[in-house]
């Protein structure tokens, strides 16, 4: 499948592999628009359904993760037309429902809908050199893919209204001090390091993989204790594998498992 706004490969040797999706409209700094928004929902809904893989990472270029929505398109609308074709809805949730693990591998800037599209991912793995913001207030807007309600989760209200009301920039230091981000790393070693983790998720068991990415998503979406209990019912749930079988006996045997996804 060729894409017009979007670079994928599959990248890996074992029996799962990882999908690398790559924004690449690299002269508007990747900002989103409509046909972006579109082949990267059709991009992600492929590798989820795909069985040969296990994990996607979603990344941009050198100088850009995603500088956010296309300005240029926005400057467009009034509220009548925004309202009635639902903008961002349509095309900006799919990340939402995929159920495999999403790596952002994240270098430049990742702001506005970008930052809320790094947000939306499972685990953010930063360039030495990304940096991260919501800085719609600037355009007389607010954030419109979820900023104001990802952001303070992930790095608490102090930094979060901080951000959004100033629209400054966080570097990547700040960001992996303040839980926005995982890991920080050179930006040449960028992709090593989000394919070496994503090489490592693809050797577990997909049904844990799932599983686990579920429970922790579940953490937002409730209180404690019907958190607790989901995740206590889908733990149950595993003892139903021929994965925790072959986990827990490849341990006792001090020797690799070998998992067969069911
Ligand atoms: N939309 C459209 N075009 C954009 C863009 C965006 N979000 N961000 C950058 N570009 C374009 C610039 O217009 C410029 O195009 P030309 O070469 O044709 O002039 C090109 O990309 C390069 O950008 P700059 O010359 O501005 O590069 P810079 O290095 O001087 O600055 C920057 C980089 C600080 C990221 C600056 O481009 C910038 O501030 N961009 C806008 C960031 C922003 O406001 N994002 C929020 C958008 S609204 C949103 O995302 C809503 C939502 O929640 C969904």
């Amino acid at each position: 499948m060729s894409y017009e706004t979007l670079l994928t490969e599959v990248i890996g040797a074992g029996e799962r592999r990882t999908g690398v999706i790559r924004l690449n409209r690299p002269k508007q700094l990747n900002a989103l628009n409509d046909t972006l928004m579109d082949e990267l929902g059709v991009a992600l809904k492929a590798f989820d359904a795909d069985d040969a893989i296990g994990c996607i990472v979603l990344t941009g270029g050198d100088k850009a993760f995603a500088a956010g929505a296309d300005i240029s398109v926005l400057a467009r609308f009034d509220f009548a037309r925004a309202y009635q074709m639902d903008l961002i809805t349509r095309n900006w949730e799919q990340l939402r429902y995929v159920r495999k693990p999403v790596i952002a591998a994240v270098a430049g800037f990742a702001l506005g809908g970008g930052c809320e599209l790094v947000m939306m991912c499972d685990i953010v793995i930063a360039a030495d050199n990304a940096r991260f913001g919501q800085p719609e207030i600037k355009l007389g807007l607010i954030p419109g893919a979820g900023g104001t309600q990802r952001l303070p989760r992930a790095v608490g209200k102090a930094k979060a209204m901080d951000l959004v009301l100033t629209g400054r920039m966080m570097d990547a230091a700040e960001a992996e001090r303040s839980g926005l981000v995982a890991r920080v790393v050179p930006a040449d070693k960028l992709m090593e390091e989000a394919l070496g983790a994503a090489a490592a998720i693809c050797d577990l068991s997909a049904v844990s993989v799932l599983a686990n990415k579920e429970c922790v998503n579940r953490a937002f979406e409730t209180g404690l204790s019907d958190g607790v209990h989901f995740e206590r019912r889908m733990f149950h749930a595993m003892f139903s594998t021929e994965d925790k079988n072959e986990g827990t006996s490849a341990f006792l045997e001090k020797r690799k498992p070998v998992f067969k996804h069911r």
